[in-house]
């Protein structure tokens, strides 16, 4: 068993606690046993409910702090707020909500079917959009709460080959920056983590190899956590990819566009 760090923030009687979208594997999960060092009370949301539940076993057994799982395909229309109200009706009172979860697509912009670039608006956009603005009231009103909102470095620059995902993280940064700007009046703090390449399983999902150079999970999530208590507005963990970010973006458009252009092209 991983013994617990004591939080500043912990409640006087009840634990804090936090929602993970997309908490089942890769960044949401390593976020997860930093809040379970916390002693956070963790509630994960995913749509496969088999690997749910290994998250759920692992850490409960690893970090003995509460975990509830809900199994919601956020990529359909209606199911972010269906996950609200159940998360309500179980009587959660949450601190901090981590919109984790999103896909990728990659190929000809032409090629990829519509029905995988709307499922990936409605996972990347707004399933952050609708649990932030129905989280937010609640924090507003007890002047207090924390939201971290996952976009990418690709949120920097446009996405040739992979535009719908690139152009999707563009969108949550900025939503994230707006909200966070209105949310300063209220106690809360909305912040962004723009990880660069991850060795998660996130590229096997968009059909496609880990590149070589990706971080590890835990250390995206470990600076990320450290630095989303902190306040900070956006976090991008890696020296490389802070350095990337100052790179021209028409040079970072051309390389992307190198990179994802499919062999056939
Ligand atoms: N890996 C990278 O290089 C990288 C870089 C920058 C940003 N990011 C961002 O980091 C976030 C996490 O990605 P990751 O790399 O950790 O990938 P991952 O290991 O594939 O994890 C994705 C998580 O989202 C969940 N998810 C996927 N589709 C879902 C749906 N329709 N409804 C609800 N949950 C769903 C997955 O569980 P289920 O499959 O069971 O639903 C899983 O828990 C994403 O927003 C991604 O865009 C990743």
């Amino acid at each position: 068993m991983i013994k617990c760090r004591v939080s500043s923030e912990m409640k006087s009687n009840n634990r804090m606690q936090v929602l993970i979208t997309g908490g089942s594997s890769g960044i949401g999960l390593e976020l997860a046993k930093q809040f379970a060092v916390d002693g956070y009370e963790i509630l994960l949301v995913a749509s496969n409910e088999e690997r749910l539940l290994r998250a759920k076993k692992m850490l409960t057994h690893q970090y003995s702090v509460p975990v509830s799982t809900y199994t919601f395909d956020l990529a359909k229309q209606g199911m972010a707020e269906r996950l609200y109200e159940a998360v309500k009706a179980d009587g959660h009172v949450i601190d901090v909500l981590v919109n984790n979860a999103g896909i990728g697509t990659i190929g000809a912009t032409e090629e990829i079917p519509l029905v995988k670039d709307e499922a990936l608006m409605m996972l990347n956009m707004m399933a952050p959009v609708v649990l932030t603005k129905l989280f937010l009231r609640e924090m507003y009103g007890r002047k207090t709460g924390r939201i971290l909102n996952v976009c990418s470095t690709g949120a920097y620059q446009p996405g040739p080959y992979t535009a719908t995902y690139y152009a999707s993280k563009s969108f949550l940064l900025s939503y994230t920056k707006a909200v966070r700007f209105e949310s300063k009046q209220h106690g809360v703090s909305v912040c962004a983590l723009c990880p660069g390449t991850t060795d998660t399983g996130f590229f096997t999902r968009a059909d496609s190899k880990t590149p070589k150079g990706a971080m590890s999970a835990e250390k995206v999530a470990s600076y990320a956590y450290k630095h989303f208590m902190r306040g900070k507005a956006e976090i991008i963990p890696g020296l490389s990819f802070r350095l990337m970010k100052l790179c021209p973006v028409s040079i970072k458009t051309a390389v992307v566009a190198w990179v994802k252009r499919p062999k056939s092209s």
